[in-house]
């Protein structure tokens, strides 16, 4: 049976999106079919496709009520959306279908796990949120709630534990059928942990550990938990919020962290050796992952940010978009992360520039333009006796905007800059990352795609995301010395065929 409250959201979504033109959308990546949208979940694959489910909230721009809006794609790349699959319609979840995870049933079906929010009101005027693990089934289109909601409540948490953080379950299923969960909630300390769950059948659920906890290292409480076995470790993605700055490593705010490590099979428990920021950029949170049908990690995030998310454009009929899907690896002990190669397929016009060499001031090349492309540089310094002071590449620009990625080899540090992107907000535009560089070399690709710019340095070593909201009209792109620069330059367009 389906609600009214989640047959008004998919007759909203069905009549309004029919207002949004499809060059007003990114080219590639995800964005909401209608209004609001953050974190992805439910990223899996049922039924011969990929499943991506995401929080949404249909009616406007801003974050309100939230719903799961629902997609599916064959390469990651092309998504079709499908009704809304879950709305705010029960008891326990009236306030909102917080985020949560997907796996398949022996028997065929899906089951979705998501995060239930009653707000209850307190004695002194204010409310505390009852967040609780709830489970629905479906067919891929339609979803029922499971009549034992909720399967997990503050009962389940460690002793001295909260139930008003307690969030965000990630399942994935075991070699021997079984399945395992991992959500976060708050310590006794306040700040955040990651805990983890066994069930034998996907419905009754048990505490089995505290996989990791915080204790206030990475800001205070944790949000949307992963974990997964790659290149021999063992992964755990999260993202805090409240962080303070660390080097250039962390930054105030809603941040994003990946330890790498090893679990302990016996007691449950993470033991860490690395820990690192997934993304150094300022539009990043709550990715998840998937294992592809060919075993590779893939993980796409919300391309925003909760202190970067008041961007929207009057009258915008849609808000947050999904990174590009990337693939996951770990090279010397860190992560690294590449655009999915089916980004490959959708290349077109190659255009090649080889050892240009050019100094103190700016420059375009034949042919390098445009806000959906595919950019990639190798930059050395043009006079091998001596290193440049800056190097920058300037895109959406016209004589008024222009977005930037520099770098400065002397001090080792890559900067993206959207100051100049057309934002009338004062949020943060600038965001800085040290790189490795050796004698000013440095290996840079540029994903644009209308409405965001990813930058991936030295093969994914870093990566840095911004959005901008910049007049599509900017397409310029241009070059920057201060010294002299040597560059190869390798760029397409990115076009997706229907
Ligand atoms: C992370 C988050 C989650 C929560 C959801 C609510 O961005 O705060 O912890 O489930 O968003 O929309």
């Amino acid at each position: 049976m389906i609600s009214q409250t989640l047959r008004d959201a998919r007759r909203y979504e069905e009549t309004y999106e029919k207002r949004i033109k499809k060059e007003d959308r990114p080219e590639f990546h995800f964005s909401s079919r209608v209004g609001w949208l953050n974190d992805p979940n439910g990223f899996s694959y049922y039924d011969g496709k990929y499943h991506l489910f995401y929080q949404y909230h249909p009616y406007d721009p801003y974050w309100g009520p939230m719903h799961w809006g629902h997609a599916v794609s064959e390469d990651l790349l092309h998504w079709e959306y499908l009704p809304a699959a879950l709305a705010p319609d029960q008891p326990y979840d009236r306030d909102g279908c917080f985020s949560g995870s997907a796996v398949e049933l022996p028997d065929g079906r899906q089951l979705l796990m998501y995060t239930g929010v009653l707000r209850v009101p307190q004695k002194d005027g204010g409310f505390v949120d009852e967040q609780t693990q709830c489970l629905a089934v479906g067919d891929g289109v339609d979803y029922e709630k499971f009549e034992k909601n909720p399967v997990l409540d503050v009962k389940d948490v460690p002793e001295g534990c909260s139930g008003a953080d307690f969030r965000d379950p990630k399942m994935f299923r075991n070699e021997d059928g079984t399945y395992s969960m991992v959500a976060v909630n708050r310590a006794a300390d306040g700040s955040g942990q990651i805990l983890l769950y066994h069930s034998e059948d996907g419905f009754e659920w048990k505490f089995q550990s505290v996989v990791a906890e915080n204790k206030h290292r990475f800001g205070v409480m944790w949000e949307c938990p992963d974990l997964f076995e790659l290149d021999g470790k063992d992964v755990i993605i999260c993202s805090p919020q409240d962080m303070l700055p660390e080097g250039f490593e962390y930054h105030n705010g809603n941040g994003t962290l990946c330890l790498i490590g090893k679990m302990d099979p016996e007691t449950g428990r993470f033991t860490e050796e690395h820990n690192q920021t997934i993304d150094y950029g300022i539009d990043f949170y709550a990715p998840q992952t998937i294992r592809t049908t060919d075993g590779r990690v893939v993980m796409l995030g919300w391309m925003q940010n909760w202190d970067t998310s008041r961007l929207q454009l009057p009258d915008t009929a849609w808000f947050g978009q999904m990174t590009v899907p990337r693939e996951l690896s770990i090279r010397n002990g860190r992560l690294y992360e590449t655009p999915i190669r089916e980004l490959e397929s959708l290349r077109c016009n190659p255009v090649k520039h080889e050892n240009v060499v050019f100094a103190d001031g700016v420059i375009s090349l034949d042919g390098i333009c445009g806000r959906r492309v595919d950019l990639e540089l190798e930059l050395e310094p043009g006079d091998p006796e001596k290193i440049y002071e800056k190097f920058a590449v300037r895109f959406a620009q016209d004589d008024t905007y222009h977005t930037a990625v520099s770098f400065r080899p002397h001090e080792s540090i890559a900067k993206v800059d959207r100051k100049f992107s057309g934002s009338r907000r004062a949020a943060i535009h600038q965001r800085r990352s040290l790189v490795n560089s050796e004698n000013g070399k440095l290996k840079l690709r540029l994903i644009l795609d209308r409405f965001s710019a990813e930058v991936f340095i030295n093969d994914g070593e870093q990566v840095m995301t911004i959005t901008m909201y910049t007049d599509q009209a900017a397409d310029r792109i241009s070059f920057y010395a201060d010294g002299c620069v040597k560059m190869n330059v390798m760029k397409y367009d990115l076009i997706t065929q229907e």
